[in-house]
């Protein structure tokens, strides 16, 4: 079956975004439920909302109260196909159909408890009275409409949730979405399941058939070239090409020099093992030649990025007739190239200047994930029988130590980096740290720092390293670690690294700081 078939066959819900900033947390957790969703902007929604099987209306920065608050068109929804508005999404169905939103009087923001729940609200089913719900709202419905009935309160929230009577339409003001809400995935589960009655069919299995099914169809007996980086994304996109079409997946892996000690050797191997049709290219040297005497963050990242592009333009050239190139974009890109204000804005730059672009750009373009989060990209991973070890690697960023080596590179501080960084890392797995930390590494900074060793002053690298717990990068916590970890790490680099004198952790979140340094 071809893939816009079975997407059309599929059932689906549809989350119409008012531009909050948890949008995208609906979707994976409607997804989580094996539920299939897709985001479109409520303004710009190019499908039949018929097609759907039930409707989620987002949160937005906007009040209802303002001249700028988000209007949708829900003619063809309300009354007709199970509703659920969350936070603006409730206040708008409370202030635009004869109830009033004003300005919170108490702060709602942050945890709060249910203080009541009505006991026959299909919503609230196993939900108890005392649960914990995330507020984040400055406005709240002061007054119903007539025929809307309160389902929820909180001590400060008189309207937490309600129904609207003789429809499938119900509201929350709190996030279901958000961790926080301890419940709030069994309301979602309460309103797509028991009320809307959708089925939980989208496995990862599915996928798998469906995608493996769709590419052969799209590309033929055509070669593809796709671009391995040792991350999950292109590894799974790679893996899946690779059951729908074999040796005629060409993939490239360029070391760049920047990444992780032996990695490009030991992931090469790996593919190699998992039977895909791979080159590896040693392109080191040229990276660094290229870094040469650059110590500027944007200019390096943007030397990296030029010399991938021709390496891999060159690469590309040796093979023949090649009509495809595969990425492993997945859906949170997709959305971010659609607004919630406007409509698709990433097409318009493939456009531009077509003669100026590598050959390889001119190819037509297969992205076996773009319509799955990260974490299906890992289950549908996981489905495909790819090594967890592998499926549950760090993200490392494609500028590699390019970027955690403060100011300018030069290959003795990239072995000074690798080394210090395989301590790290080798150090958290060995004490079953690694799973708990979502990014780890080393930064080699700019400074000299005095030290004694036996009897010898010695003036040597200073480096940080850097634990983050994070779901998405986004915003990002360091990790407690282990205060025993940490002092067995920093003896073991400074005594086997030459070259290091001091090691000192990172104890900063993001925001403010960012995770790399540079
Ligand atoms: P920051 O430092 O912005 O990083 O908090 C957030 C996430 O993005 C990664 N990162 C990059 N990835 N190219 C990439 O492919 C880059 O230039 C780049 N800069 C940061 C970073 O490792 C973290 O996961």
């Amino acid at each position: 079956m071809n893939l816009v078939l079975f997407l059309r066959m599929q059932q689906k819900v549809l989350i119409l975004d008012f531009g909050s900033q948890f949008t995208q947390l609906i979707a994976r957790r409607v997804r989580e439920l094996n539920i299939y969703c897709e985001i479109h902007p409520y303004n710009n929604v190019k499908v039949d909302v018929e097609d759907y099987k039930a409707v989620i209306l987002s949160g937005s920065p906007h009040s209802v109260r303002s001249s700028e608050a988000p209007q949708p068109d829900l003619s063809k929804i309300k009354g007709k196909i199970p509703l659920l508005g969350v936070c603006y999404g409730a206040q708008y169905l409370a202030h635009f159909f004869g109830g009033e939103v004003g300005a919170s009087k108490t702060r709602e923001y942050g945890r709060a408890n249910l203080s009541y729940v009505a006991s026959n609200s299909v919503l609230f089913h196993g939900i108890e009275k005392d649960s914990q719900v995330w507020m984040s709202h400055s406005d709240t419905i002061l007054h119903l409409p007539e025929n809307y009935t309160c389902i929820a309160s909180t001590h400060d929230v008189e309207n937490a949730a309600y129904k609207i009577e003789e429809e499938d339409t119900y509201a929350i003001q709190f996030h279901p979405e958000v961790y926080h809400s301890t419940d709030g995935l069994t309301l979602l589960k309460n309103f797509l399941v028991d009320i809307a009655a959708v089925e939980q069919t989208w496995t990862p299995d599915c996928f798998v058939d469906t995608t493996v099914a769709a590419i052969r169809e799209k590309v033929g007996d055509d070669k593809v070239v796709l671009g391995l980086s040792g991350g999950v994304d292109s590894t799974v996109a790679a893996v899946l090409l690779d059951k729908a079409i074999g040796k005629n997946l060409h993939c490239i892996f360029v070391n760049n020099g920047l990444l992780r000690k032996n990695e490009f050797e030991s992931v090469l191997n790996q593919y190699e093992g998992m039977g895909l049709n791979v080159k590896g290219v040693d392109a080191s040297s040229r990276f660094l030649e290229g870094l040469k005497g650059e110590s500027d963050p944007e200019k390096k990242r943007k030397i990296i990025g030029r010399c991938f592009i021709e390496v891999f333009d060159e690469e590309a050239h040796k093979l023949t007739s090649v009509k495809w190139l595969a990425q492993g974009t997945i859906y949170p890109d997709v959305i971010e190239s659609v607004s919630a204000n406007g409509g698709p804005s990433a097409t318009i730059k493939s456009h531009h200047n077509v003669g100026g672009l590598p050959d390889f750009m001119k190819l037509k373009i297969v992205e076996p994930l773009r319509m799955i989060f990260k974490d299906e990209v890992r289950r549908v991973g996981k489905s495909l029988g790819i090594d967890p070890e592998l499926l549950g690697r760090h993200p490392f960023p494609g500028p590699g130590m390019g970027i955690r080596i403060l100011g300018d590179i030069t290959a003795e501080k990239v072995r000074i980096l690798q080394e210090v960084d395989a301590v790290f890392i080798n150090g958290l797995k060995a004490w079953g740290l690694y799973d708990r930390v979502w990014q780890a590494g080393a930064m080699l900074l700019p400074v000299d720092s005095v030290g004694v060793m036996g009897d010898e002053r010695t003036y040597e690298k200073v480096v940080a390293l850097r634990a983050v717990e994070s779901t998405d990068g986004m915003t990002a916590d360091w990790v407690d670690l282990p205060y025993k970890f940490l002092q067995e790490t920093s003896n073991k680099i400074i005594n086997t690294v030459k070259g290091v004198n001091r090691v000192v952790y990172d104890i900063s979140s993001k925001p403010p700081a960012t995770i790399e340094w540079e």
